[in-house]
């Protein structure tokens, strides 16, 4: 069977980028004939940027029923904590000790935080810690140790994967003495929502604070974001450029082709923002409202979760704990007591 994975960092709420470039990809993959499918919930990735306890145990119940609302089969999918499973911090280590540092200096996360304090005239790690600089070698180990075959993922993830699959080839290498420990990742993205744009037009982000929620808040804090969405100073009646507006960006992701073209022809032939604002609006809230309704209801809920994610962790670590035995000896580590 192919194996599909992925996780969500739980340093937040989830957003509309979150849903149409990991979830809901994830998701459809994972109804596929002949799929495992692992997904889980990055709180370990959490602390590199939340420092903050209560928000990374309230961001995780909020994914959690998050992906459970979109539709995830807990019957069929391995849905589980990062944190639960000590295999996968175990193996990160050991694939640190085989990780050229040149590789993790190129990392986009890594040095958009170098080249911002160099742009503010400090010191180049400032604020750096060494979670965020072996970020991509964690992730690394989160995909390795189920040897996962695709990974869906948005854009902003790509060198991350093939970090991973440097990293996988340099321990079949150096340990594999014939055998292929490792299986190569492959990213899967699904180009029009691979980058979802925000508020503003830049990439829809926590760190950009451009998000618009996907269910915390509900109708209301969904239209207000809307509303909010930046359009250009064209008036009802001039025709305007779809493809030049991220208005209509959003509105791809969630529509049928259809409407789509409708929508299209609309803002060409001259469609008002605030008419297209209502669009988008009513578009959202009928494909949301139905998850919404059992996202409240999750949420309401967390002993439910917990149970869920406890059953998938033992699913996972028994998949986990034989593995890591046989990546420990294949390094010269004896078995785990
Ligand atoms: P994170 O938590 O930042 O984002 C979770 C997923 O959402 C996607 N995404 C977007 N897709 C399209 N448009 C956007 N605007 C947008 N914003 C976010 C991300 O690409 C990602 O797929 N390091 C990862 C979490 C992780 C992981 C893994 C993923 C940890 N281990 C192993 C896959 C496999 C992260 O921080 O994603």
């Amino acid at each position: 069977n192919k194996r599909v994975l992925t996780g969500i960092t739980t340093s937040g709420t989830p957003h509309l980028g979150n849903y149409a470039g990991a979830i809901r990809p994830a998701i459809n993959a994972s109804r596929e004939e002949n799929v495992d499918a692992f997904f889980f919930l990055a709180d370990y990735h959490a602390l590199i940027k939340c420092d903050d306890p209560m928000r990374v145990a309230r961001s995780r119940l909020e994914i959690a029923a998050t992906w459970l609302a979109a539709g995830l089969d807990t019957d069929k999918v391995t849905f589980y904590r990062q944190s639960d499973i000590p295999e996968i911090p175990e193996l990160s280590w050991i694939l640190t000790c085989l990780t050229p540092k040149g590789l993790m200096n190129r990392a986009h996360a890594y040095k958009a935080s170098v080249d911002q304090n160099v742009a503010k005239n400090v010191e180049p790690d400032d604020g750096v810690n060494m979670g965020l600089f072996s970020y991509p070698i964690l992730m690394a180990a989160d995909i390795l140790m189920f040897n996962a075959n695709k990974v869906p993922v948005g854009r902003d993830q790509i060198q991350h994967l093939e970090m991973a699959r440097d990293i996988a080839q340099r321990f079949n290498h150096q340990y594999g003495a014939g055998r292929d420990y490792f299986t190569l990742p492959e990213v899967h993205i699904e180009e029009e929502v691979a980058t979802l744009p925000g508020l503003d037009g830049r990439k829809m982000s926590k760190s950009y604070n451009n998000t618009i929620p996907l269910f915390e808040g509900g109708s209301k804090l969904l239209k207000a974001a809307i509303a909010r969405i930046q359009t250009d100073s064209r008036l009802p009646g001039e025709p305007k450029d779809p493809d030049e507006s991220h208005l209509f960006t959003i509105y791809r992701a969630f529509a049928g082709q259809e409407e789509v073209a409708a929508f299209r022809q609309q803002l060409l032939d001259g469609m008002g923002w605030g008419d297209a604002k209502q669009a988008l609006g009513d578009l959202l809230e009928n494909t949301l409202a139905p998850m919404r309704e059992r996202y409240n209801e999750l949420m309401s809920r967390p002993d439910q979760i917990e149970e869920i994610l406890q059953e998938g962790a033992q699913k996972a670590r028994r998949e986990a704990t034989p593995f890591m035995n046989e990546i420990r000896q294949a390094v010269g580590l004896r078995n785990a007591l």
